[in-house]
């Protein structure tokens, strides 16, 4: 394998949607398919880095030379990234994160009942990982960070830029055909601070990654 700046170099992907219980047989998640974090895994891994996939459930395989850890909850994930954090080189955080979980998860089945024509069920903020990360870093480390809007992408991503501290985010509109979750195709703008940002063709996850990629292999060089 030919060197690259990212040989080496330790690796933290996140993928798949989180899933936060309801109660024994029921859960609250989202539509990600892990495909995109699974991508830039691989790019990772192909370009010699040292990659661990921090993934909730997804129907894929693990790249070949990938080591896989598995969770399933919002806080699962939080536990994992903190604690793998400190001595990685870079973190990407493509998993689709629930904002929000059950406050209280049912020990039994939650049963129907004929006087129960509606069941409110409360939710409470989950712990926000990259916010927490970003009091964890060191100047050397790389942070991306996705940010997957409905409206106004740009601007809700250059907030996310700036709250999160990170050093790359990739911005993706998921209300437009073809990107976001689930399919095969993404169309991104990466944002960086100190560089204009940078919109993608629409095209397949692992053409995206490799641009997510690149962006994040120039980091390296300009700092290193
Ligand atoms: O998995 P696929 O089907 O291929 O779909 C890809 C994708 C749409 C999931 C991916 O491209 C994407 O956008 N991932 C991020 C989804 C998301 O949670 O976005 P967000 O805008 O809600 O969160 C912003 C960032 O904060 C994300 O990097 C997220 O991982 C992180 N986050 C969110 C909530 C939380 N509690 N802690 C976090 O760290």
């Amino acid at each position: 394998q030919p060197t690259t700046p990212l040989t080496g170099k330790k690796v933290l992907v996140t993928a798949g949607g989180t899933r936060e219980r309801i109660d024994p047989v029921r859960f609250i998640t989202n539509d990600s398919s892990g495909k995109m974090g699974y991508a830039i895994a691989r790019e990772l891994q192909q370009r010699g880095a040292q990659v661990t996939l921090i993934s909730a459930p997804t129907k894929l395989d693990v790249p070949a030379g990938v080591k896989l850890v598995q969770v399933l909850s919002t806080e699962d994930l939080a536990e994992a990234v903190t604690s793998a954090f400190p001595s990685a080189d870079i973190l990407v955080m493509a998993a689709a994160v629930a904002d929000f979980k059950p406050l209280v998860s049912a020990d039994q089945k939650i049963k129907k009942t004929a006087d129960n024509d509606e069941l409110v069920l409360k939710l409470t903020k989950t712990t926000d990982i990259l916010k927490t990360v970003a009091k964890l870093k060191q100047p050397q480390q790389i942070t991306v960070g996705f940010a997957a809007e409905t409206q106004h992408l740009i601007d809700n991503a250059t907030k996310k830029l700036t709250n999160k501290q990170l050093d790359l985010l990739v911005a993706n509109d998921v209300s437009k055909p073809g990107v976001g979750f689930n399919g095969d195709t993404n169309q991104v703008t990466i944002l960086q601070a100190d560089h204009a940002p940078i919109k993608t063709a629409l095209a397949n996850k692992a053409t995206i990654a490799k641009q997510v990629v690149d962006q994040i292999s120039q980091r390296i060089q300009k700092e290193g």
